[in-house]
């Protein structure tokens, strides 16, 4: 924390809609949670080092759209490329247990299960991040909470993550007793560049004077690899946090980063709702979630991308990207645990040209490029304004997603712009899987954005964060 003032605090924000003229939810239906920015979901942008630590971040965009494009493989480990990481994610703190322990979650819309550093023994390997102070990862301590219990094997929720086959590897359970000891195996989780392993526990989940929830699906994490603090996971599945609250929506919107050790925060609101109201939240445009037509990508939330403007051109970008096909892969998903926008090589080569296209009034920072990663990145120093042309995404439906300019450019200092949109070097077609594009958070700033899970679609607006 003293070397604060070169930390790009990151915090995370859900905007309650409190002005908004919305048929007012019963008192009881709408939890909020207010966050602070924790200590690791700080990014390090070092004054000495920035080209570093913007490609650091790239690093990171690209290796969580590596995994979220393999096909899920949740409970074996698998090997990816370790980079160095710290969080360019936003996190929450929840309250679990019997008396109520708190711990702080990154909040993640591309993983559901819930999980926290677990036990006095919990081991974090590889967590001495450069950028961030992993001093004493606080855990939660199950002995100490009069409401943990082991998941047993031939529970329900065991299935969750598991499937109903895990049933058949109860060896110790008589199938004839009801009573069985033996617990739910233990669960592997693979990260884009870390991953972690537990035993599922039963606790209470707490929301103090809103909401009790008794026999919440939580992770006990023993061992983390690069993933210091636990993840709240908000995906589609039956173990992620909305679907065991039964939420009708939730929305957030996420701060910008700062350059100085303000812990900014705002609040991400989980709706429970109540009734069949399908009203849409005034002043947000919508577009409806997509099925994937495959189970392997079953987590996330795609949304249909029909075009990308950029100043007055339609990039033409191909069908087979923008929708899912049979095979499950391609379309874009809204992910808050991807720092920087994902998109597969022929569609960022056709956005990146289209910007150097456009952008010819600037010169061409190569060695940034370079440095960071990311392309193109212009030399603008010495100019009074910068003038870049706009960068909207249209989705079905019609909503327009119009990036403000720090959205899409990142101003590492005053002398170069750099487009934070990362891409890989995959080439062909088979190779990179899944989702072509991943909408990640440092798009998301200063939108207001709405999961509207009951209705499936998705909302937002432009608005400033930090109200
Ligand atoms: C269930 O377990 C308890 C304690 O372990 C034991 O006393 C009881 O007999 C068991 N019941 C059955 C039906 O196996
Ligand atoms: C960029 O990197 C390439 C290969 O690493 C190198 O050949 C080239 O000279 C570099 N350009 C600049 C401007 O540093
Ligand atoms: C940008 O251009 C200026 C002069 O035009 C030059 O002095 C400076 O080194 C350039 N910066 C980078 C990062 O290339
Ligand atoms: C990726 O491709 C670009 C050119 O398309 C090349 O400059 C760069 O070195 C490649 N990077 C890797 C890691 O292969």
């Amino acid at each position: 924390m003293a070397s604060s003032r070169f930390l790009l605090l990151l915090s995370f924000l859900i905007l309650i809609s409190s002005s908004t003229p919305t048929p007012t939810p019963t008192p009881t239906s709408t939890i909020t949670i207010p966050l602070s920015a924790p200590s690791s979901t700080k990014l390090i942008i070092s004054s000495k080092n920035p080209w570093g630590a913007l490609n650091h971040l790239a690093s990171l965009s690209l290796s969580r759209a590596h995994h979220i494009k393999s096909p899920k493989t949740k409970f074996s480990l698998l090997k990816t490329p370790l980079f160095p990481r710290s969080y360019g994610g936003y996190s929450i703190s929840l309250n679990f247990g019997t008396p109520p322990q708190t711990t702080k979650f990154v909040m993640d819309t591309g993983s559901s299960l819930v999980w926290f550093p677990c036990t006095s023994r919990y081991l974090c390997s590889r967590c001495d991040f450069p950028n961030i102070e992993v001093t004493g990862i606080p855990t939660f301590i199950p002995k100490q909470s009069s409401s943990s219990n082991l998941i047993g094997c031939k529970n329900h929720k065991c299935s969750w993550l598991f499937g109903p086959k895990v049933q058949s590897k109860c060896q110790e359970c008589n199938p004839t007793t009801q009573n069985c000891t033996q617990s739910c195996p233990p669960y592997v989780i693979q990260y884009g560049s870390g991953s972690t392993a537990g035993l599922l526990l039963s606790e209470t989940l707490d929301f103090p004077h809103k909401k009790t929830i008794p026999g919440f699906l939580v992770g006990c994490s023993l061992f983390s690899i690069r993933q210091p603090e636990g993840i709240a996971g908000f995906g589609r599945s039956p173990e992620s946090l909305p679907s065991q609250l039964g939420l009708k929506k939730f929305s957030y919107c996420l701060v910008s980063h700062a350059f100085d050790d303000t812990p900014v925060s705002s609040d991400l609101v989980l709706d429970t709702g109540s009734g069949s109201d399908d009203t849409k939240t005034p002043g947000l445009s919508y577009t409806p979630f997509q099925k994937n037509p495959t189970a392997a990508f079953r987590d996330y939330y795609y949304v249909l991308l029909r075009n990308i403007v950029i100043g007055d051109t339609h990039v033409k970008v191909p069908y087979k990207f923008l929708v899912p096909g049979s095979d499950g892969n391609g379309g874009t998903i809204v992910d808050s645990g991807t720092t920087f926008t994902f998109m597969e090589k022929p569609v960022y080569e056709l956005v990146a040209k289209e910007f150097e296209k456009q952008v010819a009034h600037y010169t061409v920072a190569t060695e940034v490029q370079n440095q960071t990663g990311l392309r193109p990145c212009f030399n603008i120093s010495g100019e009074k304004s910068v003038s870049v042309p706009e960068f909207i995404f249209h989705f079905k439906g019609g909503a327009k997603m119009a990036l403000p300019l720090a959205n899409y450019f990142s101003f590492v200092d005053s002398g170069v712009i750099c487009l934070t949109i990362v891409s890989d070097n995959m080439s062909g077609s088979g190779i990179g899987g899944g989702p072509a594009i991943i909408l990640g958070n440092y798009q998301q700033r200063n939108f207001h954005v709405e999961f509207d899970l009951k209705n499936e679609r998705f909302g937002f607006k432009q608005q400033n964060c930090v109200s």
